[in-house]
């Protein structure tokens, strides 16, 4: 027999289903809540609500545990390039060799934009954000492919419109960067590997082909693996609200940008950064900054600290500041935003506000810096955080029509006026 809850509401007993994880997390179902008793729940922010089954991506937050599709982080991050992991995001298994080389190929095939798609770029002002410019253009890029506007989630369709639009993010947020510096573009060279390609498309010019050290290419490729999923995050949960609605793959992720795009989302990465910098104009300790992010007057947070889900610590970030580390000493370079963000680490480690509350440098806190010594520019950080994001939006939005969800439409509780009568404009 099942195991249920009790709930007594009114001095009556209802019992509700509870179903458990294949990691044994325990839920308490209540779909059938507002019928049964006329009681809804209220949970600000969805800090403890399942809004789906999902066998892609676990997260503990209290043991600091992250795998997607069943492989711990740790061992996808040192094995795995940024393809093979979207494969797995994707498909729920690791490819086989053949799988892989078919997988690349539909990659290369739908690097370019149509050339008309081209254009585009032009109408934008040189002082338009990146993260503007990719969600508008992912949008446009079905225009130009009507036949993906109705995906079945299966089957050589799906698989072709996932890889066009996994191929196709990369193409856009390059595009992006060159026409807002006013750069022309380079086309995509099908010679070269995913992130190597990108790096070309971002950094070669007319006279000078960008070189791609395999140092950089290796740290562009960890970065993005480490970015690929992350459960019901804000910009998933978006892609799957967007999604029940039948709407198409391209309108999701393009809502998923913009939902990514928030400072106490993807923004944090770039955040970081001006903060970090910031701290190094002032010539102020990092002690000072840190009674700042405590002050409950004052809306400064240290970004790139704190997580909803991981309440210990968020393994991406530990990944990515060995990585820093790695990376810098071997392009032998040297980082003082990286003193002051160890330093900060430190300080906040001693410090009873923020061991209370379990907050710890998340995914963005470090991730920056190895953007920086990767040479990708500021304003591009949230976007490289979008092309790593992709596989795990498109899976996201795959599951959801998988599951045959129903449309995402939370209720509430009304506060306002109860009804009244209008009042005609000479009486207001
Ligand atoms: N600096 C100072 N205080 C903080 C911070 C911070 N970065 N983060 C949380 N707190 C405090 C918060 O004020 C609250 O204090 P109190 O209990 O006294 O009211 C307590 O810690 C709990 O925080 P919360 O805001 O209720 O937590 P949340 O789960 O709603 O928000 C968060 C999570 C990530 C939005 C938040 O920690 C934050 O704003 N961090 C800074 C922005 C950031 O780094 N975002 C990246 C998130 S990870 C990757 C991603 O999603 O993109």
């Amino acid at each position: 027999m099942s195991e249920k809850a009790t709930l007594t509401i009114e001095g009556k007993n209802y019992d509700l289903e509870i179903t458990i994880g294949s990691e044994n997390e325990k839920c308490i179902d209540i779909q059938q809540l507002r019928d049964a008793t006329g009681y809804i729940t209220m949970d600000h922010g969805f800090g403890n609500t399942g809004s789906c089954y999902s066998a892609i991506t676990y997260v503990d937050g209290d043991k600091g545990i992250l795998r997607y599709r069943g492989y711990p982080i740790e061992e996808i991050a040192e094995k795995a390039t940024f393809v093979e992991t979207a494969y797995l995001v994707l498909y729920g298994e690791l490819p086989k060799a053949s799988q892989l080389k078919a997988f690349s190929a539909r990659l290369k095939e739908h690097a370019p934009l149509h050339t008309n798609l081209e254009h585009h770029f032009s109408g934008f002002p040189t002082s338009a954000p990146p993260m503007a410019i990719l969600s508008a253009m992912l949008n446009l890029v079905s225009c130009f492919h009507p036949e993906v506007l109705d995906v079945p989630t299966t089957g050589a369709e799906f698989d072709r419109t996932a890889s066009l639009l996994l191929s196709k993010v990369r193409t856009i947020a390059a595009f992006a960067y060159r026409m807002a510096g006013g750069r022309p573009i380079n086309h995509p060279n099908p010679n070269l590997t995913y992130c190597g390609n990108f790096l070309h498309m971002m950094f070669s010019d007319p006279y000078q082909e960008y070189e791609v050290s395999p140092v950089i290419d290796k740290a562009l490729n960890l970065f993005l693996v480490l970015h690929a999923d992350h459960e019901q995050n804000c910009s998933t949960s978006t892609v799957r609200v967007v999604g029940s609605s039948r709407a198409n793959l391209f309108s999701s992720v393009a809502a998923g940008v913009c939902a990514l795009w928030g400072p106490l989302h993807g923004g944090a990465n770039a955040a970081v950064i001006e903060m970090l910098e910031d701290i190094k104009k002032s010539g102020r300790l990092p002690a000072y900054y840190i009674e700042k992010a405590k002050d409950k007057n004052d809306p400064f947070k240290l970004m790139g600290f704190g997580h909803r889900v991981y309440k210990n610590f968020d393994p991406r970030s530990l990944i990515l500041k060995k990585q820093v580390h790695d990376v810098l000493e071997a392009l032998h370079l040297d980082d003082d935003l990286l003193d002051i963000a160890l330093q900060l680490e430190q300080a906040t480690l001693q410090d009873d506000y923020f061991i209370k509350r379990n907050l710890y440098p998340n995914v963005d806190f470090y991730s920056g810096i190895l953007l920086r010594a990767i040479g990708i520019p500021l304003n591009m950080y949230t976007v490289m955080f979008a092309i790593g994001r992709m596989p795990g939006w498109i899976a996201n939005w795959k599951e959801l029509h998988d599951h045959k969800l129903r449309i995402s439409r939370p209720r509430q509780i009304y506060t306002g006026h109860t009804a009244r009568s209008f009042i005609p404009m000479a009486q207001r």
